[in-house]
């Protein structure tokens, strides 16, 4: 065989391989046996040897690169990779429906129903139809180059399949689709029994070792994790491609495994129907899922729709009810926290759910448990809702002996011994002694946490190992420890105990908002914290506040007013304050930022999709906006979310403040 021939007979092997590439791994219906496919590439493989110089990036047999790579190279997307808003129940969607039909002043024309596959996202970009980069997510601004792993991917063309439907354009210069990386089921089974076999500690789940996998710097490695890629999006405008449905079937025309189960829809009534139908049967889908996606048909709402934060509006993530489970309930005990809250909790059999093991779970209150009748020693229904705390939903009494325990909720608190007390108003049950071991450290917890001091390293378990070993007391100690103090701890070598004691000694200075709000003292939150930070300006002034001056505080009312008026008059508090100042922990004096909001307050109500309150408000404060709680006189602004209503609103009305819905403030921010 002359050298033409032989790039004759490679081209035809090369054309075949890739169709029976495309029913096996794409389509899922082989036409020839894997030994049919097998002495196919074989063959193509010898003739490549034979004649070195024919082979070429896309040939079927250059899919596994030889030489691992020493790290990955970051690379910027071309359009940000962004990430979805979650909701958690069909009323969250009908509220999206609801919200983009008002933004777009009339409803989408259709809706896109497809899974929410759990695996990691990745970018995989073409130039002149053959493949040239694979990137992860990364940040969603900036990716891992993971080409050479991506490339061992059978369910990822190698070169686009040519479609004479296909706008010419996508085989022109570059073209970009994205989707989601996935380890079958199986695959994942398959792995970890060899893994057993083998003696190897074994995977969690499907998704971890997708995700470790795309991360191997051995290609070889990678290939044999037999990991599997479906597109949800083409991330290049092509003209006459003006649907995501149209993106979905471009894609499959590529020659790509586009998502198989997903829908065009009307309405609201086809995405109630799309949700009940997969609510149980995603569970026999042969890859993980944690959720739908939902999106606006038409590219041009999509666009029209925008970006907030990093979340297109026009697209949401509705996850899956919470996972349950059930499990033994072997004892119910009681924590005490800051504010001297007495918290009933289950200890339970440790079990698995929704890929991770529980051991306790929250009670709420006594009252709760009387109300579910929820005894020692039942089987209960558990359940964890994403990553929220796993809670106790009811007990199963059909499968009761009679030796079950009624819960009582214990009169003393279990670690000062003081008597419990609760007011009427409350659920809880309260230890109200200050000097309770447990509400100490519930406010030390809080004074180094994120939102307060912000101490890296000083979390619930440091700050048990230093109450244990008595290096502190309260959390004004917490500043006068040293490398060698620390070192008599068990938890600590001298790495570790430098890395907290520089920590600390970089947080001695916190704004004064961040300063009271560490304080921990009741009804005082973010929010509160900033009112007063922004009125008194300095600690002097805020420990000797009077009443008249809190009262003259925007957005402090009786209550809150009351709490601070306790708090400062306490003389263990002043003590603690003074302790502080005199280990030079004094708070930076609290300067407002200059800039085009400057004069203007704000007030919000209700929830808006731009982020948290505390979000929005930075926000404003960082233009020179103050924020306050409750609408007066002087509010120049209410900013009104979805499901706003109460006194904020009626006040406003009645004062005739102006208001501003989540457009109007987007485009104040952005001015
Ligand atoms: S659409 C704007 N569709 O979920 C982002 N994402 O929470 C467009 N995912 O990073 C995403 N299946 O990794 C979309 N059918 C699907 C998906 C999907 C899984 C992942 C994806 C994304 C994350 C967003």
């Amino acid at each position: 065989m002359n050298q033409s021939e032989a790039a004759s007979r490679i081209s035809q092997l090369r054309n075949l391989i890739e169709e029976y590439r495309y029913q096996y791994y794409v389509q899922d219906s082989p036409t020839v046996s894997d030994a049919v496919y097998d002495s196919l590439n074989t063959e193509l493989r010898e003739l490549e040897n034979k004649f070195p110089e024919l082979v070429s990036a896309d040939s079927p047999t250059q899919r596994v690169g030889a030489t691992p790579l020493s790290k990955f190279e970051a690379v910027p997307h071309a359009s940000p990779m962004l990430s979805l808003n979650d909701v958690f129940s069909v009323e969250e969607v009908e509220e999206w429906v609801k919200r983009s039909t008002k933004l777009l002043a009339r409803a989408p024309k259709s809706y896109y129903g497809e899974i929410k596959m759990d695996g990691l996202a990745a970018s995989v970009i073409y130039e002149d139809g053959i493949l040239v980069r694979g990137l992860t997510r990364g940040d969603g601004r900036t990716g891992e180059d993971v080409t050479i792993n991506l490339r061992t991917v059978e369910q990822i063309p190698l070169r686009l399949r040519r479609d004479p439907s296909v706008p010419q354009a996508v085989y022109q210069g570059r073209f970009e689709v994205r989707g989601e990386v996935l380890m079958y089921k199986k695959v994942f089974e398959g792995l970890n029994k060899s893994r057993e076999a083998a003696g190897l500690p074994l995977f969690a789940n499907p998704r971890n070792t997708a995700a470790g996998s795309i991360r191997q710097l051995d290609p070889k490695l990678v290939a044999d994790r037999k990991l599997s890629f479906h597109v949800y999006a083409v991330a290049t405008e092509i003209a006459g491609i003006s649907t995501h449905a149209d993106e979905h079937g471009l894609a499959a025309k590529l020659g790509f495994k586009v998502e198989p189960h997903s829908a065009k829809m009307k309405g609201i009534d086809d995405i109630r129907a799309f949700i009940d139908q997969w609510e149980e049967a995603r569970k026999e889908l042969p890859y993980g899922t944690d959720g739908l996606v939902f999106t606006i048909d038409q590219r041009e709402d999509y666009q029209r729709l925008g970006i907030i934060g990093k979340a297109p509006r026009a697209a949401i993530a509705y996850k899956f009810p919470a996972e349950q489970a059930t499990t033994k309930l072997l004892d119910i005990q009681i924590s005490v926290g800051r504010t001297g809250a007495a918290t009933p909790f289950a200890v339970l059999e440790p079990t698995l759910v929704a890929g991770s093991t529980i051991q306790m779970a929250t009670l709420h209150n006594a009252g709760e448990i009387a109300r579910k009748d929820i005894r020692i020693g039942d089987t209960v229904i558990i359940q964890k809702a994403g990553d929220i705390i796993p809670e106790v939903v009811a007990p199963l009494p059909e499968l009761r002996t009679g030796a079950e325990i009624v819960f009582k909720m214990p009169t003393h608190c279990p670690i000062c011994s003081e008597k419990l007390v609760k007011t009427d108003k409350e659920a809880v049950w309260r230890c109200v002694n200050f000097d309770c071991p447990a509400l100490e450290r519930g406010r030390i917890i809080h004074f180094a946490s994120k939102a307060a001091y912000d101490i890296d390293g000083m979390g619930e378990s440091t700050v048990d190992a230093l109450l244990d070993a008595k290096l502190i007391s309260d959390a004004a100690d917490i500043f006068s420890l040293t490398v060698d103090e620390l070192l008599g701890v068990d938890r600590f070598a001298l790495k570790s105990a430098e890395n907290l004691i520089s920590s600390i000694s970089g947080r001695k200075h916190v704004t004064l908002d961040r300063f009271i709000f560490a304080l921990g003292i009741r009804h005082v939150g973010q929010q509160t914290a900033r009112d007063l930070a922004t009125y008194f300006g300095s600690l002097d002034r805020f420990k000797n506040a009077s009443p008249h001056e809190l009262d003259e505080v925007d957005g402090i009312g009786t209550v809150v007013a009351g709490s601070l008026i306790d708090w400062l008059s306490s003389d263990r508090h002043q003590q603690f304050l003074n302790k502080l100042q005199a280990a030079r922990v004094e708070p930076k004096s609290f300067e407002r930022v200059e800039g085009k909001l400057t004069g203007q307050s704000f007030v919000i109500t209700g929830s808006l999709g731009l982020g948290s309150r505390d979000d929005i408000a930075a926000k404003l404060e960082a233009l020179g906006g103050k924020v306050t709680n409750s609408v007066s006189k002087t509010t120049s602004y209410l900013i009104v979310g979805d499901e706003a209503g109460g006194s904020k609103l009626t006040k406003a009305q009645a004062l005739g403040t102006p208001q501003l819905d989540e457009t109007a403030l987007i485009n104040l921010l952005n001015a």
